[in-house]
């Protein structure tokens, strides 16, 4: 069954295309009031009229952020906490996949700096409202190639040497491994903490960072609405209250597999409950980005 949430407060980052439009979508035909944040304010405009148009929900709002930024990262969480009453649900979905080793404006590797950091600052920035706002939910979308890379703390940043696939797998650990320790710490406030796999799912991630294997693959992945369901389950199932510290993987990874189960519980990597992995990733995060435990 469904939590009911009607009227109650969801941001959804990188909601411009792929998952997090579909996530986003999900949760306006449920009656939700979602921000979704976006870079681009023309594909945030388009997005948010595409899911206003399906949905006839109003309350839909575009946040312009570019995630790759602290400061800007820093601005969205004052600005929402300043302007929204509430915050239920957060999910943290924005991703990338960089073919080259690209630097972001602070500095850092942009792959690590969007899919772990940003989601690191924003849980941490907003974590009171949730906490005020409980019961409530953080939803970070992982990947199940987490499974593939350990932490290389000598090279969290690909400073010694770059590859694509193994900086988008170890940022996606970092999120699963920052999942857990989060939830161990807000265990007790009523705000849970999730990380999903949503399978193989054809969007622009794909398509940007490899268009031939895209090309090749896409017949067999699923659409960004089918990506979508196991998330939202995540988001919304109230088979799931209290739940924390858990990691869904969704039972169908191609469209056609045999395995149609609606989402599995499951072990992440062994790694990702290591106590001592986990606080030397939160240190170095601290660091980085100068944002503690709750801001
Ligand atoms: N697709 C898969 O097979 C798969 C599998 C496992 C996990 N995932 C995860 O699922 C999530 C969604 O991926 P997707 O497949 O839906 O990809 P997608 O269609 O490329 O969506 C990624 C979203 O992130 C946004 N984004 C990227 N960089 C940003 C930045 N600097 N600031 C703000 N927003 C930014 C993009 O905005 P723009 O429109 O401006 O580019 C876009 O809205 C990612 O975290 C990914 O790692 C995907």
């Amino acid at each position: 069954m469904s939590w009911d949430i009607s009227g109650k407060y969801c941001i959804v980052t990188g909601a411009s295309s792929g998952i997090g439009k579909a996530i986003a979508h999900g949760l306006a035909s449920g009656g939700a009031n979602v921000t979704i944040v976006c870079r681009n304010a023309v594909r945030g405009r388009e997005a948010r009229d595409e899911i206003v148009k399906a949905t006839g929900n109003e309350s839909v709002e575009v946040m312009l952020a570019d995630l790759s930024s602290q400061q800007q990262t820093k601005d969205l969480a004052h600005s929402y906490r300043d302007t929204h009453p509430a915050l239920h649900l957060l999910v943290n979905n924005a991703g990338v996949i960089m073919e080259q080793r690209v630097l972001t404006a602070d500095g850092i590797e942009m792959t690590f700096a969007v899919n772990y950091l940003a989601c690191y600052m924003l849980s941490n920035l907003l974590v009171d409202l949730l906490k005020s706002s409980a019961p409530s939910r953080i939803v970070n979308l992982t990947s199940a190639v987490h499974r593939t890379v350990r932490l290389d703390f000598a090279n969290l940043q690909g400073e010694k040497r770059y590859n694509r696939d193994q900086a988008y797998a170890q940022s996606k650990l970092a999120d699963a491994v920052f999942s857990h320790e989060l939830g161990r710490r807000l265990d007790g406030t009523g705000v849970t903490v999730n990380c999903v796999c949503p399978g193989a799912v054809s969007s622009h991630l794909w398509e940007k960072s490899s268009r031939l294997v895209h090309g090749f693959f896409k017949a067999l992945m699923k659409g960004p609405q089918e990506g979508a369901r196991v998330p939202l389950y995540v988001a919304t199932s109230q088979d799931l209250d209290g739940m924390t510290c858990c990691y869904f993987q969704t039972g169908q990874h191609l469209k056609f597999s045999r395995v149609r189960t609606k989402s599995t519980m499951t072990r992440s990597s062994a790694e990702t409950y290591n106590r001592e992995v986990a606080a030397r990733l939160w240190e170095i995060s601290e660091k980085l980005t100068g944002v503690c435990f709750g801001g």
